[in-house]
């Protein structure tokens, strides 16, 4: 096989199709490493344009069409599959504006088959799972990576067990996990208490664990980088914005572009911004600690996806913060469902979590970081419908602490032309983002 797993800190390296999370060694996070030399020469962007549009597995799924970059070695017919990716990029000149930007796309995630970027590493992770002759696998999850798992375990005919918190889980998440058959553990603790619950447990019960302590979910969550690159015809953007959480997209997306950088697909490396929620900021304050003091946090945020104290990838996210030149920022909830209000209000739509990307690209643009003509490309992680709870409250304007500022108020009526109408001709037009309705 031309790939291996390999210790992110000591280089310790184990076969790949060793049931491993962490080195045995040190104890340090493992890569999949590929030896891309043999074909080197036929990794280029005429081989992977010349997919674009295919029709038959494994290339119609925007992750396997790059499957000389994400798992080289994989029997075709191991390969667990929703077709995911080949997700929109939009270019948002009414969002740009209100980032403070000339240049800004969205990558939504959220338009993935089941609604979250969790797809792309699915998709991989029951890959391996099928190659290791898995039975079982498993997650701790804030709602998006139990919907993606119990999906592609229904489909590869494997068992799905996932964890989640007893509060504040996003209804549209949970409703899929239920639906798609997977054993669902409501469990009295937050995300954190719930991660370390589930490597102990799938360690005793032999059960696969598809975090994104799973190196393999990285693999696949790098296709996000490639495919973005790709509908950019291979220029880079200046700087990549996107969520953290516990910061497997970070990860994967520091070895994504480092890869595609390295084979020549693309001539420069975008910077990396990791947006965090402020009450769920560790890598934040470790940052602007000089990176000298990790310390986990208890977390509390709107953004449910995010609601992550001590997330698994913190050295692997730091490592692709020093190969992209990166930088980290924490915004605060009231700046986070403004900014998803302001994507929504473009009729594209996303989660909570989601608009960090843009209320980040924001305050960075406000702190001089980022340039006004810089080109920003800001990745949705998950769609609208996620959590609609969330949306609606903000409109509503009965979410705690926080004062909408692009609000959408629902009107009343009694059944009765009159009424409608006088209530129509008085009432304001929603025009959240003022009157530059023809652009998005
Ligand atoms: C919608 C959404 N955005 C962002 C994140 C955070 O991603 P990561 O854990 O890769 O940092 C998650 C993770 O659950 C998510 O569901
Ligand atoms: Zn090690």
């Amino acid at each position: 096989m031309p790939s291996i797993l390999q210790c992110v800190d000591c280089s310790q390296q184990y076969p790949i199709d060793t049931v491993v999370y962490s080195c045995g060694a040190c104890g340090g996070l493992l890569d999949v490493r590929h030896d891309f030399e043999p074909a080197r020469q036929g990794l280029t962007q005429n081989l992977f344009d010349g997919r674009l549009g295919a029709l038959s597995a494994p290339y119609n799924s925007g992750v396997w069409r790059y499957k000389e970059l994400i798992y080289p070695g994989v029997d075709d017919e191991h390969i667990v599959s929703r077709m995911e990716g080949n997700t929109n990029l939009y270019e948002l000149p009414k969002v740009a504006a209100y980032a403070g930007v000339d240049t800004l796309f969205l990558k939504h995630e959220g338009e993935n088959p089941t609604g979250s970027f969790k797809d792309r590493g699915m998709t991989t992770g029951l890959t391996q799972a099928k190659v290791l002759k898995m039975k079982r696998v498993a997650c701790a999850s804030t709602g998006n990576t139990s919907a993606s798992l119990a999906s592609y375990a229904a489909r590869a005919g494997m068992q799905g067990i996932i964890f989640l918190q007893n509060q504040q889980i996003a209804l549209g998440k949970l409703a899929q996990g239920i639906a798609f058959g997977a054993i669902c553990l409501q469990i009295n603790a937050d995300f954190d208490r719930n991660m370390a619950l589930a490597q102990q447990v799938s360690a005793r019960l032999g059960m696969y664990l598809l975090n994104s302590v799973n190196p393999f979910r990285l693999e696949g969550q790098k296709s996000i980088m490639f495919e973005a690159l790709q509908q950019l015809r291979w220029q880079a953007p200046d700087w990549i914005v996107v969520p953290g959480g516990n910061l497997g997209n970070s990860s994967a997306f520091g070895k994504g572009l480092l890869e595609l950088y390295e084979l020549g697909l693309i001539d420069r490396l975008p910077r990396l911004a990791i947006v965090q929620a402020e009450g769920a900021n560790p890598l934040y304050r470790h940052y602007k600690s000089g990176f000298r003091q990790y310390q986990p946090v208890k977390a509390q945020t709107i953004a449910s996806a995010i609601k992550i104290g001590n997330p698994v990838n913190v050295s692997k996210a730091i490592r692709a913060l020093e190969w992209t030149g990166g930088v980290v920022e924490a915004v605060s909830d009231q700046q986070i469902m403004d900014a998803k209000a302001v994507v929504d209000a473009v009729g594209i739509g996303c989660e909570p979590a989601s608009a960090c990307s843009v209320a980040g690209a924001r305050k960075l643009a406000r702190r001089g970081i980022i340039q006004r003509g810089d080109t920003v490309l800001g990745v949705l992680t998950g769609h609208i419908l996620k959590d609609p709870e969330a949306t609606i409250g903000y409109h509503a304007d009965t979410l705690p602490q926080l004062k909408p500022q692009h609000r959408n108020e629902m009107l009343q009526a009694e059944a009765d032309i009159e009424e409608i109408v006088a209530l129509l001709e008085s009432a304001p037009a929603p025009a959240p983002l003022g009157a530059a309705r023809s652009q998005n």
